[in-house]
């Protein structure tokens, strides 16, 4: 684990988490091993600007405590705004249940969701599991990190056999990067055939009519455009939801709806180049049941 902290600051911290851990209130314990998750980073040798377990022995690590204060008092302001907006909407009596779990297998029953927003992972951008590493140890999610890396949608780590893509955009895809490179050719089918199972548990888990709602940008590897949304967008309709709406959001202000070339499968505003380039793009897939 990456830490290369003093042992008082080691102690520090495993001080703050020994505290938490009494707390009876299961509810009011999370909140706060959230913050202590949050804080691990800055009081860590990591690099900062890193999605990398990478060392940076210039560092000089955040002290635990005032900074596990700071997090914590961020978190009760949001919390306010969160319980002060839900009042105002009349949503204080709405139920929730907070599942920790795969999203391909969801212990939610069949058509009883309303509504489902996500932001799923990508491929090969950088390992989930890596950049979960230090709360993934203290929390003890794991004490086998090559196993935890296999957890997870997009990794480079794990490589099926057998996959079903769903998708014609997905295949072109696969085929042009095996002409460059089989092995990023596998892994993003892999990470095609993942999200078709995720899709696949959305739609058991869905009511009629009920909606997902799904954020993704496109990105590119040696050369080729991966064209998340178009694909996922594909899957989905081919497993029976229906397309409410596409918004294309180039980031930070503008939000405009997008619409399929049916010849390239691309979403039409995807080829004014400039503004791609630009602006970091990224898609909100509004699909029903
Ligand atoms: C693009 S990030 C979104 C992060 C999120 N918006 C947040 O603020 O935490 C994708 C997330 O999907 C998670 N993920 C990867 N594989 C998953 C799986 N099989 N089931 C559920 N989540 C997964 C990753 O760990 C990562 O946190």
């Amino acid at each position: 684990m990456i830490t290369g902290l003093s042992p008082k600051k080691k102690r520090k911290l495993a001080f703050i988490f020994a505290e938490i851990s009494k707390l009876k209130d299961e509810d009011i314990r999370d909140f706060f091993y959230c913050g202590f998750s949050n804080i691990l980073k800055n009081c860590s040798i990591w690099l900062q600007k890193s999605n990398k377990p990478t060392r940076d022995i210039n560092k000089k690590p955040s002290d635990p405590v005032p900074t596990f204060y700071k997090q914590i008092k961020v978190m009760m302001r949001g919390n306010d705004q969160f319980y002060e907006l839900s009042k105002e909407k009349n949503h204080l009596e709405i139920l929730s249940q907070v599942y920790c779990a795969d999203a391909r297998s969801v212990p939610a029953k069949d058509n009883s969701v309303s509504l489902i927003v996500t932001s799923p992972p990508y491929v090969t951008s950088y390992e989930y599991a890596d950049l979960h590493q230090l709360t993934a140890l203290w929390l003890e999610y794991t004490k086998d990190l090559n196993d935890f890396r296999k957890r997870f949608i997009g990794t480079s780590y794990y490589n099926k056999k057998d996959l079903i893509l769903n998708s014609e955009i997905a295949e072109k895809i696969r085929n042009e990067l095996l002409k460059r490179d089989s092995k990023i050719a596998e892994e993003v089918s892999t990470y095609f055939s993942e999200m078709n199972q995720v899709f696949v548990e959305m739609k058991r888990m869905l009511k009629e009519g009920g909606k997902t709602c799904i954020v993704i940008g496109n990105t590119s590897l040696r050369g080729v455009e991966i064209l998340n949304a178009e694909v996922f967008a594909e899957q989905l309709q081919n497993l029976g939801l229906r397309i409410v709406d596409i918004i294309k959001r180039e980031i930070p202000s503008k939000n405009l709806p997008s619409f399929r070339d049916e010849k390239t499968g691309k979403f039409a505003r995807m080829s004014d180049k400039n503004k791609v380039s630009v602006y970091p793009t990224e898609y909100i897939l509004i699909m029903e049941k």
